[in-house]
């Protein structure tokens, strides 16, 4: 694995590279074609010089004048070849004496013809340039009734060469210049504001991940990096205040468990010892009230005697239940049953004079795979607590529905009682939390956990001093699921 700081310098260094080449190609291109026009330029100004010697040389009728003048213009080392030919390619005037009278190679004859001027040989490395010389008063009297006189022809070397300028080394140079600077400087810069600050971090966030959440960085720039540095150093505080949070919440969580363990033990312990000797005096105070007459005021004593023993063994009931709770049997089951049945009971009650009951049971509600008896004790716990809230009457509204959604059967008692305040909310459903005298805090709780056994959930709803709403909601499509598979036993509900 390469470092960043090497990818950078070498995507850098390739992007110079390739660009340099590019550019270097298209001015070596431009160059060439501006050095191509001055050496043509050039001939064309030497030629229109020679023709014009000729001419002057040519006039005197002086032939061997031409010749000197032409052997002079030899002499120039861009020249290769000078010569002079007619238009039907006999030469005519050459430096090379042993060619005149002659045929000239035909690519002369039709560059002439194709009214070019200029020709290049690359093989030769030779540029050739043609002047016809035209027939002037002057020349009629040696040459009658032509044209022309005959084509100068010029050979010569290019004057200006792109090697001479050395643009290559030049370009080569800067280049390699240009390179070296470029990646000491790139190397120089991602090293001390990329390298430094990212090491850092991820050795810290490396300490972080061996479980060392006190680790910071010391980052001071005021760039990216810094910002970096600082948002990870205040979630490392973050990190480190929740975790103290969760800590604090565990240990009281840890605590509760325990207490509420050793609750559920001596729970169970005492429910036992409890159960079988108040069955007894139960038993007795019914054989002996059942003699007392009526009118006789210890009726009244040992009426109430039983009331106090039901409210016993309730307790001692819902803490059995409480600490080991039964495996729900569960059937298939009509739930707006047990609510009327349930109602029936609960209307029994002393306290519900006051009281206007109300029910909209929704007709359509398919069977449910519950356990009868477990759903009674829910409903019953939470009527009772309705009936509670309201002692001075009120009204009790008992619904049951399919949700919107149609995936749970609901069922919500809601009454006009006292309500409960927002922070005591979150506590109804804990074991032991109570607001009344002869309560255990634990119907709540129980129905809690029976709806969650039973896969359903349980919510409240409540606003002081207007009343409350509970909901609990069963899920119908695991119920009508199991009644179609025809299961009789199932762990969900
Ligand atoms: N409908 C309600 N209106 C107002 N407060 C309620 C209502 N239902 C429950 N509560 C509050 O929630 C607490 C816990 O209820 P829960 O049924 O668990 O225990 P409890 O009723 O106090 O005791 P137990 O059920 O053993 O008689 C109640 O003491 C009461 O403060
Ligand atoms: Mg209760």
């Amino acid at each position: 694995m390469f470092e960043t700081r090497t990818k950078i310098v070498v995507f850098i260094t390739g992007v110079l590279v390739v660009t340099i080449v590019i550019f270097t190609y298209i001015s070596l291109y431009q160059w060439k074609s501006r050095i191509e026009k001055l050496n043509v330029d050039s001939i064309r100004i030497l030629s229109s010089t020679i023709v014009r010697s000729l001419s002057y040389a040519m006039e005197k009728g002086d032939t061997s004048v031409v010749r000197e003048t032409m052997e002079k213009i030899g002499e120039e080392p861009n020249i290769s070849n000078l010569f002079i030919y007619d238009e039907k390619g006999e030469i005519i005037r050459s430096l090379d004496r042993e060619k005149e009278g002659g045929m000239i190679d035909p690519f002369y004859l039709n560059l002439y013809f194709s009214e070019e001027n200029t020709a290049y040989f690359p093989e030769k490395k030779l540029y050739t340039f043609i002047t016809p010389i035209e027939n002037k008063k002057e020349c009629q009297s040696c040459h009658i009734n032509s044209g022309i006189n005959g084509i100068l022809g010029i050979d010569f070397q290019p004057i200006w060469s792109i090697s001479r300028l050395d643009t290559n080394y030049i370009i080569l140079t800067n280049a390699v210049g240009i390179l070296i600077i470029a990646y000491i400087a790139i190397w120089t810069i991602i090293s001390t504001f990329v390298n430094k600050p990212v090491k850092q971090l991820t050795t810290m966030m490396e300490k972080v991940e061996q479980g060392d959440i006190a680790a910071r960085v010391d980052i001071e720039t005021k760039d990216e990096f810094g910002m970096l540095g600082k948002s990870f150093n205040s979630m490392m505080d973050r990190v480190k205040e929740m975790q103290d949070e969760i800590k604090e919440y565990n240990d009281r969580k840890m605590e509760k468990i325990e207490r509420l363990a050793s609750i559920g033990q001596i729970a169970t312990g005492l429910a036992h010892e409890i159960r079988n000797p108040l069955a007894g005096i139960s038993g007795a105070i019914d054989v002996i009230s059942g003699e007392i007459r009526i009118g006789d005021p210890n009726k009244e004593i040992f009426s109430e005697i039983k009331v106090q023993i039901d409210r016993i063994r309730k307790t001692v009931t819902d803490l059995l239940m409480f600490a080991r709770p039964s495996e729900p049997e569960r059937k298939r089951i009509q739930i707006n049953n047990i609510i009327r049945e349930t109602l029936l009971l609960v209307q029994q009650h002393k306290d519900t004079e006051k009281i206007v009951f109300g029910k909209h049971l929704s007709p359509e509600l398919p069977k449910l795979y519950l356990d009868p008896n477990q759903i009674q004790q829910i409903l019953l716990n939470i009527l009772l607590n309705a009936i509670q809230a309201m002692p001075k009457g009120g009204e009790l509204l008992v619904k049951s529905f399919v949700d919107d959604d149609g995936d749970f059967c609901s069922v919500e008692i809601s009454d006009t009682g006292q309500g409960i305040s927002k922070e005591r909310m979150n506590r109804v459903f804990e074991p032991f939390y109570t607001s009344k005298h002869k309560g255990t805090g634990l119907g709540l709780s129980i129905a809690k956990r029976i709806v969650e056994e039973h896969h359903g959930r349980i919510s409240v709803s409540s606003e002081l001093g207007k009343g409350t709403c509970f909901k609990i909601s069963f899920p119908l499509q695991k119920s009508v699921v199991r009644m179609k598979r025809g299961e009789v036993r199932s762990t969900t509900g």
